[in-house]
């Protein structure tokens, strides 16, 4: 072999490389355990004596030579990537992961909550954060001035802007012009009963997740604003074994086939019968724990017959019509399905909490 010809291939190749695996497949070619430089020494046992000495000189420069040349174009190689990525670059290093965010766990509950409901042919509705003290209370039959609106302690804005959308008057029970005037943070998504059926006639089955605003000192347990999801259903028959019924098969499909459920009488102004739900607790199945406070049952919602003066405000007539109403919190539904014991971990966007859902 020509040490002379080797050498102007390797002049030559070395200035046509312009990636560090190009660099490394030349070194292989030359250098590698059965490259030139080691076929070229491994016939040197078998020249004539006096050959042998100058031709392993030779080789031995040739390497040289080369192994020089490769570690100049690496560095030149190097300076390039450095210069390209802003600073010298660890090309071991593993790379920037993108990682996919995914739903928030309460976004993931309220859509499931949503998407059982759907199903059963509920359509969604939503209605304003900024809601008039008519929509929230009175036309809820909840008066002015009557004890039980101390239940729904309410955030109140300031100056309503002139621009806000009233309710179209009615005629004989109509809200009056204070309760239309002032404006609030509604308290629960009860007042979008109010919208939906001053807009629509009946059949109505719907659902309104959303979110609500009470001044509750913030603990484990409390927050000023939460997620509420509300239900109803409006028709000619509609009965409280309606309502029984499509809650159950909401609770079975939520917390699994084998849970209990129980009404208990309960009050609320918009609803006569009303009724607190409960399940057996998914924690202890009943048996009495820490979660249920050794009761064996979980209350989950508010519901109840929707009242005959609610319908009279919104223009229906209460002996034609009928129908049932629920409201749950999502919060407290999503804690109880997780296992979370502070509401505060919902809002705090630490990625550790978040991750796990
Ligand atoms: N609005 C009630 C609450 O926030 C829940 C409820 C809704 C009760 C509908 C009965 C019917 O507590």
């Amino acid at each position: 072999m020509d040490i002379q010809a080797i050498k102007s291939e390797i002049d030559s190749e070395i200035q046509q490389i312009n990636s560090l695996p190009e660099l490394e497949a030349l070194r292989v070619k030359y250098l590698g355990r059965k490259g030139i430089i080691a076929r070229l020494t491994g016939s040197i046992p078998s020249l004539p004596p006096q050959q042998r000495a100058v031709l392993g000189q030779q080789a031995n420069e040739l390497k040289a030579k080369i192994l020089n040349l490769i570690a100049e174009k690496q560095k030149l190689l190097s300076a390039a990537v450095n210069k390209a990525v802003g600073g010298p670059v660890d090309i071991t290093l593993p790379g920037i992961v993108q990682e996919p965010g995914h739903l928030h766990p309460l976004t993931q509950v309220n859509d499931e909550i949503c998407d059982i409901f759907t199903r059963m042919g509920f359509s969604v509705v939503e209605g304003p954060e900024v809601e008039t003290e008519y929509n929230n209370f009175t036309g809820l039959n909840i008066p002015l001035e009557h004890p039980s609106r101390d239940a729904f302690d309410t955030f109140y804005l300031k100056s309503p802007p002139s621009t806000v959308h009233s309710p179209p008057e009615n005629k004989n029970r109509g809200p009056s012009a204070l309760d239309r005037r002032r404006l609030l943070l509604r308290s629960h998504t009860s007042p979008v009963q109010v919208r939906v059926m001053k807009s629509r006639k009946p059949p109505l089955a719907v659902v309104v997740p959303g979110k609500v605003y009470r001044p509750d000192a913030v603990d484990a347990s409390h927050s000023f604003m939460f997620h509420q999801v509300e239900g109803f259903m409006v028709d000619t028959d509609i009965r409280f074994s309606d309502l029984k019924g499509i809650l159950e098969a909401f609770a079975k499909r939520l917390f699994g086939q084998d849970i209990k459920m129980r009404f208990r009488p309960h009050f609320f102004p918009f609803t006569e019968p009303s009724a607190e739900v409960d399940i057996s607790c998914i924690i202890c199945r009943g048996r009495g724990c820490s979660v249920c406070g050794r009761k064996g049952w979980l209350e989950i919602l508010g519901s109840g017959m929707i009242h005959p003066n609610v319908f009279r405000n919104v223009g229906y007539d209460p002996e034609k019509y009928t129908g049932f109403a629920f409201g749950m919190g999502v919060e407290r539904i999503a804690m109880l399905k997780y296992g979370i014991n502070d509401i505060r971990l919902f809002f705090e966007n630490d990625l550790r909490f978040l991750k796990q859902f």
